[in-house]
């Protein structure tokens, strides 16, 4: 199967990045399955209908969130409405958290995908355990037996916890990868089990900024310490950042895994086929 996971759409260059580049993108890589965290989608703050109508109609199957999924009100009626959404499975489960952390999905020939979303707890809100969570999801949509493909995007922060959510998840997932601090990593590669893992996929967004946002009030705060405004999308192009992965139809492991970046400030690279 052929999937590509793209990182953290900011705002709405982000958005129209999605849209300008991903439709070409799926014939050219002829993916069966395409993930999109949507987590900053709505202005860099979370999701709403219409902004996940816009990746839902760019070529995205599935959208997973992060800690901004609550941002925006409509989310919490939204994501109990419409299962493509999925937020971390991290909450605690004695809550009355709207949607879910994990969905089997069924490609149009119908081959299934396993999405789940974690969130990291180092310098992160405070959430359950992410590996009690993925434990719980790997096992009950089992690679090879009951998906054909699992996708695992751990929103976090440290690059030491996501990794090892690499090899904890390492055999049992198609593909885990980092998202959240919008910057992509180069370690993309197979883990021995068969895993592809990348620490970060990078953002979608316009990278002549501070991860996302308008330099001006990040630098001000951090040179004075002082809040004299709000956090406002860059609207400059939009780089989409992602990764794509092949996997070995009979065992869902991967065969083969590059980096995507296409449009906007960073060396732009597609795998070629
Ligand atoms: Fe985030």
């Amino acid at each position: 199967m052929r999937l590509a996971i793209f990182g953290d759409v900011v705002g709405r260059t982000g958005r129209k990045a999605v849209a300008e580049h991903l439709p070409g993108l799926r014939g050219r890589l002829a993916l069966d399955f395409v993930v999109v965290n949507a987590e900053n989608a709505a202005n860099g703050f979370g999701i709403t209908r219409g902004t996940a109508e816009d990746l839902f109609d760019a070529g995205a199957d599935a959208l997973t969130l992060g800690n901004h999924a609550w941002d925006q009100a409509e989310a919490l009626t939204l994501l109990d409405n419409d299962s493509r959404l999925i937020r971390p499975a991290n909450y605690p489960q004695d809550l009355p958290i709207p949607g879910k952390g994990a969905n089997l999905f069924h490609t149009a020939d119908g081959r299934s995908v396993l999405v789940t979303n974690l969130m990291g707890r180092l310098y992160m809100d405070p959430l359950d355990d992410p590996f009690v969570a993925a434990e719980r999801e790997l096992s009950a949509a089992p690679l090879g037996q009951v998906a054909d493909a699992v996708i695992v995007d751990f929103h976090g922060e440290a690059t030491s916890e996501k990794t090892a959510m690499g090899f904890f998840c390492d055999g049992r997932a198609s593909v885990v990868v980092g998202t959240h601090t919008h910057v992509p990593t180069s370690d993309h590669r197979i883990l021995p089990g068969g895993t592809a893992y990348i620490t970060d996929l990078g953002m979608t967004g316009d990278y002549d900024s501070i991860i996302g946002m308008d330099k001006e009030e990040p630098l001000r705060r951090f040179t004075t310490r002082l809040r004299s405004g709000r956090f406002t999308p860059a609207e400059g192009e939009a780089t989409l950042s992602g990764l794509f992965v092949e996997t070995d139809d009979r065992t869902g492991l991967a065969t083969r895994c590059e980096p995507i970046r296409v449009g906007g400030l960073l060396s732009q690279v597609v795998p070629d086929l």
